[in-house]
This record gives C-alpha cells, sequence and structure tokens, in this order.
C-alpha cells in the first residue's frame, strides 16, 4: 500500500480549501496516510474552538485495513470506509465540565488566562452542565463538529480530499471501538484520494433563503 506524503499545498487559502472542497463518495483505494500526517490534520482539527475550551472531543483514526472493514460494517456497508486512506471517528464528550479544571491548566501555566479566570470558567460550565444531559450532548456535537470541519479543511489544504458521514449506527460504533460511555460518536469523516477528478460540489440554496440581514 503506498504511503502518501502531503501534496505539496499550492499555497491554499482558506477560501480556496473552502471553494474547492467535495463531498467525495468514491475513494480510490490503495492509498494509505503517514501517521505523522494523520497526527497533523487531528492537531488542526483540534484548534477549533469549544465552550469554555472544553475540547470535549476524541479521535479515533482507522487507519488499517482491519479497522476500516469493522468500521464499515457499523457504517451501513458504506464502501468509502474500506477505500479511504483514513476513517477519523470524530466523538464528542459528555461529563466535559468534570475535567475543565484539568484542561484549562495548561493555559493558566502559560499566563493565558489568570487562576481565578479559570475557577469562574470551571463554576460556570459546572452551574449550566451539572445534571443537564441535554446541554451536555449538545455541547458534545457541537465542539466534534467544528472539529470536523476543521479537519475536513485542513485535509482540503493539504491536496487531499474529504467526506462527512452520519451514516453509521452509533452504538454499533461505540461498541467496536470500545469508546467510552461518555463518549457520543457524532460524525466520521473519511480522508484519502478520490478515484475519480469529476467530483463536483453540489448546488446551495441561494442566499437569500439562508442570510436574514437584521
Ligand atoms: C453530517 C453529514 C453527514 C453525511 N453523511 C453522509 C453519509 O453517511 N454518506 C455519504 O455518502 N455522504 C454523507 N454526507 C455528505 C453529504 O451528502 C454532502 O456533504 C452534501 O450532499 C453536499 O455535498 P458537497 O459537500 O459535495 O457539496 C454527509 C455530510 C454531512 C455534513
Amino acid at each position: 500500500m503506498a504511503i502518501h506524503q502531503a501534496l505539496a499545498p499550492a499555497a491554499t487559502t482558506i477560501q480556496q480549501a473552502i471553494a474547492s472542497r467535495v463531498s467525495i463518495h468514491a475513494f480510490a483505494p490503495g492509498h494509505a496516510l503517514a501517521d505523522a500526517d494523520i497526527e497533523q490534520l487531528v492537531q488542526q482539527a483540534t484548534q477549533a474552538p469549544t465552550a469554555f475550551n472544553f475540547q470535549n472531543w476524541r479521535f479515533v483514526a482507522a487507519r488499517s485495513p482491519a479497522a476500516k472493514q469493522r468500521l464499515r460494517a457499523v457504517a451501513y456497508g458504506q464502501q468509502k470506509v474500506e477505500d479511504a486512506a483514513v476513517v477519523f471517528i470524530i466523538c464528542g464528550s459528555l461529563q466535559a465540565h468534570r475535567r475543565l479544571a484539568e484542561v484549562l491548566q495548561p493555559s493558566v501555566d502559560d499566563g493565558i488566562i489568570a487562576l481565578d479566570v479559570a475557577d469562574a470558567l470551571v463554576n460556570a460550565a459546572h452551574a449550566v452542565h451539572e445534571g443537564n444531559a441535554a446541554v451536555q450532548r449538545d455541547e458534545a456535537i457541537r465542539s466534534a463538529s467544528l472539529a470536523a470541519m476543521t479537519l475536513m479543511l485542513a485535509a482540503q489544504g493539504q491536496g487531499w480530499v474529504s467526506c462527512a458521514m452520519s451514516g453509521f449506527d452509533p452504538q454499533g460504533v461505540s461498541q467496536a471501538f470500545a469508546l467510552g460511555a461518555e463518549e457520543v460518536p457524532v460524525v466520521l469523516v473519511a480522508v484519502g484520494h478520490a478515484a475519480t477528478a469529476d467530483e463536483r460540489q453540489k448546488r446551495r440554496r441561494p442566499l437569500a433563503d439562508v442570510l436574514e440581514l437584521v
């Protein structure tokens, strides 16, 4: 199996990455990403913002044939899961407030936020999240979704292509990959090489339908 370094991005601007990203339906099989490139994609994905800087996410990178087969079995048999170089299971974490003090500590240590500010954030997060399953789930889904979009744009900028997928059985994914009880598999993101060069971004609804200027 060929392991590809990131294609030299031709000075891709964020606007070019947004404009050129397409949901790829057929990936060319037989490609792999180096683990260092997978790490770089996730590093960039984790630069997405989260409420309170919760960083309530985890990324499972299915990149071995066995892992991709296991994932395909719980993703309605979608062929792209096996053909993509790597498929990220992007998980959002519930109970994020309980880890917040620990997660904020490096920013306190580096003088980015003051200790009393961190304490206030932890208190506010506890007040809103403790015992509130709906808020916890909403925030898990928001965080993982922002990470997923960031990861797709990072991949696009590196010369790879991607497809987000919600076509999977969440319980099946949780079991097959031994996710924690507090982890929600929010979205899969397949990354690799396209089988054909002719996939085009679908048309979007007119701006007038979706934008309200107030
Ligand atoms: C949350 C989400 C779930 C999706 N699930 C699937 C999926 O399970 N299988 C699939 O082939 N495409 C899936 N897609 C891709 C969409 O069909 C695609 O993004 C949409 O049609 C727009 O296509 P475009 O991005 O190429 O313009 C999903 C996209 C998103 C954002």
